[in-house]
């Protein structure tokens, strides 16, 4: 399993978003989180944003969407240049048709679940899938503390890819850092998104390949 380390630029200077950007060119990913102030209780970046980023780094971009109405909105940001767009199962209206819909404009499509939504009940929708995130915090916010009990979530997503022979990516977002990358790697994650880890360290690039290095002992 290759490790993957995205980081979040929710943790960047917004008015240097280029130049922050290229400050982690060693990373898989860039990480981008898009509020709307009513899915969560923040407001970030929009299309036209994401659309400047595109153009500004060669590292691909991971729109991970905390929005109402993703079905409306997700393939603007396909269109847009995301190389992968991360819809909320809880605000989706028709989830199989979206990551279709994702996939079929040339995007991976991927599908995160919040701390209190289980991964059960969307078994059968994995195969749709390329990438499942599981929220390690209550997403809103950046620098927040690693909930340590999504870890056994963490793990039966694991199993779940594992039973049906899937090849998808198990991502985690919030709270990630040198402290809590190796309990999510040895749960069965390896796609890591990290922002203040990342942008609150002197050197951003050697904070992402610190990142690599603890999670793939
Ligand atoms: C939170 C966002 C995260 C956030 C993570 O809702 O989805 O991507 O940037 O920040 P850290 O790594 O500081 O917890
Ligand atoms: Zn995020």
């Amino acid at each position: 399993m290759a490790v993957q380390i995205n980081p979040s630029i929710l943790s960047a200077d917004f008015a240097r978003l280029a130049d922050e950007a290229k400050a982690v060119e060693g990373a898989d990913w860039l990480h981008v989180d898009v509020m709307d102030n009513h899915f969560v209780p923040n407001l970030t970046l929009g299309v036209p944003v994401v659309e400047s980023l595109a153009r500004a780094t060669r590292t691909p971009l991971d729109c991970h969407l905390m929005i109402e109405d993703p079905d409306r909105w997700a393939p603007q940001y396909v269109e847009a240049g995301a190389g992968s767009v991360t819809f909320h199962a809880e605000a989706a209206h028709a989830p199989v048709r979206l990551a279709r819909e994702i996939r079929a404009k040339g995007a991976r499509a991927s599908m995160a679940l919040k701390p209190g939504s289980p991964i059960e009940p969307y078994e059968d929708l994995l195969p749709e899938l390329d990438m499942v995130l599981i929220m390690t915090v209550e997403p809103g916010f950046g620098g927040q503390s690693f909930l340590d009990i999504m870890l056994p979530k963490i793990r039966r997503t694991r199993e779940l890819i594992a039973k049906h022979d899937l090849d998808l990516w198990l991502q985690v977002d919030g709270g990630v850092s040198a402290a809590t990358i190796e309990r999510c790697a040895e749960a069965g994650a390896d796609v890591f998104v990290a922002g203040s880890a990342v942008y609150g360290a002197s050197d951003p690039s050697e904070a992402v390949r610190a990142l690599r290095d603890e999670a793939a002992t």
